[in-house]
């Protein structure tokens, strides 16, 4: 596999393009957004320039890894000759299923269709396509380049052929694979999903403030991050979508999205990506608290 499509370049799509890119691959980043795929360009360049600082790169390996990634606003200028697409655009059912069903049109008939969706079914999505064999999940985890799991999500038809090209490519990329099989969250979000609404829910019952569940799980549970914190950089409405994938899935209440949540998102306070989420990132702040119950 030489060419590469990311699909979606925000969060994570900039992150997959980078990782590939970094690589050796030629990467094609597609958003339907002009707007996403500049901010992920500028977003790739510092976050290299970060591993220059530590003296794990070279400025010609940046240059390189850049040259590496061209940037396309339409799928079908960017899939032709693509032996892996990996989507990463929105947690949204209907807009995958869409996504998909143009992907099948358009890519090589050899090309595998991979996912990086936290939580929708494989098996759904691989049903919108006629090779349901050559679908499957890659699901990265959030910074890409530095974070080393990969979960590899065999959909009910994903061939044994596909997971295993797609574990090899992962490793290759210098991660970790890890195989799961295709239930709502998977395993990465059935696990962090609740414990996130489990502490919304805390906050909202006024148990503790933002700073104080914070600390608890920091210091009380080694965790490198509070679990709020940890959901604004994840995007609100990600796990938003997450949480109701498996509330759907499972027909069981314990996912139920916390009041809070609902109502942040609909606020448009979505974390990081919005500027502000349980702490407020706008420069003059940086990073300091919010009590999302209080109206400032
Ligand atoms: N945020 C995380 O920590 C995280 C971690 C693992 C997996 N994921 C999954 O990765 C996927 C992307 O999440 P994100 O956090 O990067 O979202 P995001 O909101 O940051 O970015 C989504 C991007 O998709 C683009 N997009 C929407 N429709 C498109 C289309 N038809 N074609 C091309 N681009 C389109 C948007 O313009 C946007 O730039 C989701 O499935 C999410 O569940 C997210």
């Amino acid at each position: 596999m030489k060419n590469i499509v990311v699909i979606g370049a925000g969060t994570m799509g900039n992150g997959i393009a980078h990782t590939f890119a970094q690589t050796g691959f030629k990467v094609n980043l597609v958003d339907v957004q002009e707007e996403s795929l500049q901010k992920a360009m500028k977003t790739i360049a510092s976050n290299l320039d970060r591993i220059i600082a530590k003296g794990n790169l070279t400025e010609e390996q940046k240059a390189e890894t850049l040259s590496n990634i061209t940037t396309f606003t339409r799928l079908e200028d960017a899939a032709g000759n693509a032996d892996l697409i990996v989507e990463a655009a929105t947690e949204n059912l209907d807009l995958k299923l869409k996504i998909f069903a143009q992907m099948d049109e358009i890519a090589p008939e050899n090309c595998i269709l991979a996912t990086n969706t936290s939580s929708i079914s494989i098996t759904k999505i691989a049903s919108v396509t006629k090779r349901p064999d050559k679908v499957i999940g890659m699901h990265f985890m959030n910074p890409v380049p530095v974070m080393k799991l990969v979960e590899i999500i065999k959909g009910y038809s994903t061939s044994k052929e596909t997971f295993d090209r797609i574990y090899k490519m992962s490793e290759n990329l210098g991660k970790v694979p890890v195989e799961v099989n295709d239930y709502p969250g998977f395993v990465a979000n059935r696990i962090l999903m609740p414990m996130i609404n489990e502490a919304i829910e805390t906050l909202y019952n006024g148990v503790a403030g933002v700073e104080e569940i914070d600390t608890v799980m920091k210091l009380g549970m080694a965790h490198p991050m509070g679990p709020l914190q940890l959901a604004d950089f994840i995007g609100l409405d990600v796990c938003l979508a997450i949480l109701n994938v498996m509330y759907d899935g499972f027909k069981n209440p314990k996912y139920a999205p916390c009041p809070l949540l609902v109502n942040m998102v609909t606020a448009n306070k979505k974390g990081i990506k919005s500027g502000e989420g349980f702490y407020d990132y706008s420069e003059s702040k940086k990073a300091e608290k919010v009590s999302p119950m209080f109206v400032k």
